[in-house]
């Protein structure tokens, strides 16, 4: 049955997809994690000032999907996920709002941050706020060991600064401004002049770490991915590497962790944020866990923010002595007017937009489906509803619904049989093999859109074998029996394969699909990924339900 959603009025229009898309002690780093550790996934840590858009959603879906992928072929994998409150940029908002800076990050992390993760279906294993005293007290644990092992010393600021990035802008950084601010020099991302800044700070010794971070990236050469990102971190830090203020003097504004030995001073926020990668599985108060998950095994990062997860990052734990992560994947941004997407430039659209009207598995479908994950691209309703029409609901959908209705009307929903195997079943099969052996190694290299379009090529195919088979037609005649149920079988199986690869991506029409199909072999969480396409597992005579509609039908207005 077709449940009918309306959709709103199209007020936002966005363009069509684009593509625009003193000498430093080392640990042996390049040694690769042992076997058997988690696969830990981490996204960045989202800013309170304000309520989540759909670029923050697309960061956090592919980090679900990647750490559902691994799940799912039987690791145990771990998702962290959190936000990021404090600095001036807070600080700033909450006042502007007559709140206290914690009281503001309290209210955005329950009535904002939280429920984005239920509206997405996020499954993480953590969630970690930069509040929080398990982070504060070992973001200061962090610090004086650097301190105690020479690597911070204090000294005097005069630059720029972004309140925005929260981040030290370089003349280079700079570009000319448009409209009101003609004339002036802007942040390129903020498009908003920057601040002057004349403090006594203190400092990391980040250049250091050049001559290290270049042998790390030489001799890790997927550390940095895609490779576009890879070199453009490879030619900064080889043109030169300045120390990096990371104190603010609270002259000028509190809102941080003190630094320890020093409380004129709090930490500047992004020494403070990135240090949750850590703080957030036991550094400082459980060894044994911190071991069991870093490294992690990817970090997703927008390509804004890649700099500080490709060089200061990796810099910091250097010296603190632990090893980089694995990978830093940095994804390209929703594009408005080839623009990135933000609030601030009122351009940013809510998830529950979209999910509201499509679900969230099509949201998670459609932004890991549409663009290349690594390039830029630009999301428009048109694009977004025909390929839910199109792939979703005619696509998987449609060979979903119309195979378990045929087992129902035919043999009374009981499995049957396969018996001649002829060359278009065992395509099938191979089909099936080849999408989960190609996905899988594209999921290994970060290539979300790839795996889809490996495992679309099962979807395609069953479509394909129905309509070249036409079961409809040998069911008039009782001779086909034994064909009859060996296409049926043929094709449940397909769609087995499919619930189970296509799980980490659309878990809610795939746990439906089971619940008709599979309820038989356990849980759908626990099918191995990597046997999904191993033919037979389902079991012959056994009864199949009644399968809820995947994707409803989605009524859409006219475009004002
Ligand atoms: N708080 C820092 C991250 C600290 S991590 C130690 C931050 N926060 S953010 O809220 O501004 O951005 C979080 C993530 O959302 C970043 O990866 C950023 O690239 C991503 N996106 C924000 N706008 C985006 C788009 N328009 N498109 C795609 N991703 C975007 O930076």
């Amino acid at each position: 049955m077709n449940t009918e959603l309306r959709h709103p009025s199209f007020t936002i229009w966005l363009s069509r997809a684009s593509l625009e898309v003193s000498p430093v002690k080392l640990v042996d780093m390049s040694s690769v994690s042992p076997a058997g550790k988690a696969f830990f996934v981490t996204t960045p840590i989202f800013y309170v000032n304000d309520a989540p858009h759909i670029g923050h959603a697309y960061t956090e879906v592919a980090a679900d999907v990647l750490a559902r992928w691994h799940r799912q072929k039987g690791s145990n994998s771990f998702l962290l996920t959190g936000t990021d409150e404090h600095g001036e940029k807070i600080l700033r908002t909450a006042t502007a709002n007559n709140q206290t800076p914690q009281a503001w990050a309290d209210k955005l992390v329950h009535d904002s941050w939280l429920p984005m993760l239920e509206t997405l279906d996020i499954n993480n294993q953590d969630f970690i706020r930069t509040t929080e005293p398990r982070h504060k007290k070992n973001v200061q644990t962090f610090l004086q060991n650097l301190y105690d092992k020479g690597f911070i010393y204090q000294g005097s600021y005069e630059g720029n600064y972004c309140v925005g990035c929260e981040e030290f802008k370089t003349d280079s950084d700079l570009v000319e401004g448009t409209g009101e601010f003609a004339m002036k020099m802007v942040c390129a991302i903020h498009s908003k002049p920057v601040e002057r800044l004349e403090e006594t700070n203190y400092f990391f010794k980040l250049s250091q770490f050049q001559q290290p971070l270049l042998d790390y990236y030489q001799q890790n050469p997927k550390f940095i991915q895609p490779e576009a990102a890879r070199n453009e971190v490879i030619s900064f830090v080889s043109r030169e590497l300045t120390d990096l203020s990371i104190s603010r003097s609270k002259d000028k504004f509190d809102w941080g962790i003190d630094i320890p030995w020093d409380t004129d001073h709090v930490i500047y926020v992004w020494f403070d944020a990135l240090l949750n990668y850590i703080t957030a599985i036991g550094y400082g108060e459980d060894e044994g866990k911190l071991n069991s998950l870093w490294p992690a095994s990817v970090q997703v990062v927008g390509k804004d923010i890649l700099r500080f997860h490709a060089v200061i990052w990796p810099a910091m734990l250097m010296a603190a002595e632990l090893k980089p992560a694995e990978k830093v994947f940095a994804h390209g941004w929703l594009l408005v007017g080839g623009e990135k997407m933000s609030k601030s430039k009122l351009t940013g659209i809510a998830p529950t937009q979209i999910t509201d009207v499509f679900g969230s598995d099509a949201f998670r479908y459609y932004f890991m489906k549409a663009i290349a994950f690594g390039q830029d691209g630009s999301f428009s309703w048109e694009d977004l509803s025909a390929r839910y029409q199109a792939e979703l609901a005619n696509g998987f959908g449609n060979v979903a619904s119309r195979v378990v209705a045929m087992v129902h009307r035919y043999f009374d929903g009981v499995i049957p049989a396969a018996e001649s195997i002829t060359d278009a079943d065992k395509k099938i099969e191979e089909t099936a093999a080849q999408s989960i052996r190609q996905a899988d190694a594209a999921m290994d290299d970060v290539a979300i859109q790839d795996a889809l379009l490996a495992i679309w090529e099962l979807v395609d195919g069953l479509n394909v074998y129905l309509t070249e088979q036409e079961p409809w037609i040998l069911a008039k005649d009782e001779a086909n029996r034994a064909r009859l149920g060996t296409i049926l079988y043929t094709s449940l199986e397909g769609l087995r394969t499919l619930a189970v690869a296509l799980t980490p991506f659309i878990p809610k029409a795939t746990a439906k699909l089971w619940a008709s199909i599979g309820h038989e072999l356990g849980d759908l969480g626990s099918q191995p990924l990597l046997e999904a396409a191993n033919w037979n597992q389902l079991v012959v005579g056994k009864k199949i339900n009644e399968l809820e509609s995947l994707f409803p039908r989605v009524e859409q207005e006219d475009r004002d």
